[in-house]
């Protein structure tokens, strides 16, 4: 009986109304690796629409066929499971592609026609799902003339969502002028702007730990809390990337997205429905809550640095100023460590402590939530010199793990104490279906649940916490920017950051 230990098979979710699924930037890596895949488990799990279209948009050359080949061999390199060419073949039943420059409207009207012309023969209702996996620098213009050509015109019953990527923007001003400037041609419940973080079963699962369980809100507070501790430590460089990553650094590229994913879920208020409108306004007051500091604080309560050379998994990185793309003399941090505070009743006093970086000695993402220790007077008179720290861990890669460690009595007649851990691990319980981790976020998307996409607000008091950080950096200019041996845990200064307030970050190699 579910609610006594054993668990009730899950119910079966429903498959979304029928629709066309129209890629921007279909020639593209996201679509071949991710994308695709994705779709492919969808379908074999039977939660595509029944009736469903495929459409790809972008600047090469290529028949429906060839599109269609190219997709066929994408999955037999990235799919995530063994490929069954009857799914494969109800997958693209249905596919188009329509060859276009991202600024010429022409284009988009040849899109439309092709695009009803299907919409009549495989009646798909006129519900359609734009995903646009471009660059940055095109998104507004692919928006703005999928807008002026109509095709995103809610009319009847028909629903028109849009998926927008990462980057929103570059900074609070960026990020408010894009929302204001998509929001001109979209309404806010047609746009589903995706973190990928939110797709992560372990980072969903945040919002159930806290509220499902009568165990632990009790005592999620400063009154218990000593801090927190989120870690985003990634052993990849920046490899190809440098032309992205170079005018970005990890700041921009993490923290108001992914670790303000983590931040928010694991702070926020216990919102009134789990419904994707209250979730969001939850989410989006306790970023609003983090205090901002001025500039001389933000410098003392940040660490950011970049990698020199060294070995990670016993292959050898070379300095980050010699990755291609990345300018020989550049400022930019590849790590990145914040203390924060969120001035609210729940965390007055409580420190919350980020790191993120590349070329590091592991890659290990958790949130470490650290109570406060039990007094030590009795056993003060004992051979007992310390009790471990009490932490809840929650593990989200490569591992997907929440972990409780406490003090427990070695076994014999002397009076010694040993910090253990009780831990759970998905994989022992669950045995999900290996995935992109963006099936979840393309379903969600066609049946219309925002609760896992980012709203606006949200987005914009993200950049509102690290703006004051950006600003005091651009100022200070290479001045304070330290440095870490690649495949190391991130510099010294990042350690001074805790020790300073007596406090250590976890290692990452336990
Ligand atoms: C992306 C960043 O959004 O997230 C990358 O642009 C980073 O730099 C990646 O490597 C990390 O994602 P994950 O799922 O591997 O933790």
């Amino acid at each position: 009986m579910a609610g006594d230990g054993e668990t009730a098979p899950p119910p079966k979710p429903r498959r979304p109304e029928p629709c066309s699924f129209v890629i921007f930037g279909a020639s593209g890596d996201l679509t071949r690796r991710l994308l695709v895949p994705a779709l492919y488990n969808l379908a074999a799990a039977d939660l595509l629409p029944e009736r469903f279209c495929l459409v790809g948009f972008s600047r090469q050359e290529m028949t429906d066929d060839q599109f269609r080949d190219r997709l066929k061999d994408g999955l037999k390199e990235f799919a995530t499971a063994k490929v069954d060419p009857k799914v494969v073949d109800r997958l693209l039943a249905c596919t188009c592609y329509v060859r276009g420059e991202a600024n010429n409207p022409d284009d988009y009207a040849t899109l439309r026609q092709r695009l009803e012309q299907l919409e009549d023969s495989s009646k798909t209702a006129g519900n359609r799902l734009f995903y646009l996996a471009v660059p940055p620098s095109i998104f507004l213009d692919t928006c703005r003339n999928i807008a002026k050509a109509g095709l995103t015109k809610e009319d009847g019953n028909a629903w028109r969502h849009v998926i927008v990527e990462k980057p929103f923007g570059t900074d609070l001003e960026s990020a408010k002028k894009l929302n204001a400037a998509l929001l001109r041609l979209l309404k806010e419940d047609q746009i589903f702007r995706i973190d990928h973080y939110l797709g992560k079963e372990t980072v969903q699962n945040i919002l159930i730990l806290r509220f499902a369980n009568g165990l632990f809100e009790p005592i999620w507070n400063r009154d218990h809390i000593d801090h927190v501790q989120i870690t985003v430590a990634e052993t990849v460089n920046v490899e190809r990337r440098g032309r992205f990553y170079d005018a970005a650094g990890a700041l921009r590229d993490m923290v108001p997205n992914h670790l303000f994913q983590l931040l928010s879920l694991v702070a926020m208020e216990p919102p009134a429905r789990f419904d994707a409108g209250p979730v969001r306004s939850e989410k989006a007051e306790i970023l609003e809550a983090i205090q901002l500091l001025d500039p001389a604080e933000a410098l003392k309560d940040s660490v950011r640095a970049q990698y020199l050379g060294g070995q990670v998994n016993g292959s050898a990185v070379v300095p980050y100023r010699e990755a291609p793309d990345v300018a020989p003399d550049s400022v930019t941090e590849t790590f990145v460590a914040l203390k924060l505070q969120i001035e609210n009743w729940r965390w007055a006093g409580v420190p919350f402590y980020l790191r993120t970086g590349k070329a590091m000695a592991r890659r290990r993402t958790e949130v470490a939530i650290k109570f406060k220790e039990a007094p030590f007077a009795m056993f003060r008179a004992t051979e007992i010199d310390r009790l471990a720290q009490n932490f809840l861990t929650i593990g989200i890669q490569p591992e997907e793990t929440i972990a409780l460690q406490f003090n427990a009595k070695v076994p014999g007649p002397a009076m010694a104490l040993e910090g253990v851990e009780m831990k759970f691990n998905y994989r022992d319980y669950f045995d999900a279906a290996p995935s992109t981790g963006y099936e979840t976020l393309i379903y969600d998307c066609m049946i219309g649940d925002a609760l896992l996409f980012q709203r606006a607000d949200g987005v914009e008091a993200g950049w509102r916490a690290v703006q004051p950080f950006l600003d005091a950096w651009k100022a200070a200019g290479g001045k304070g920017l330290a440095t870490y041996a690649a495949g190391s845990e991130g510099p010294e200064e990042a350690a001074a950051l805790l020790a300073r307030d007596g406090r250590r970050w976890r290692s990452l190699s336990r």
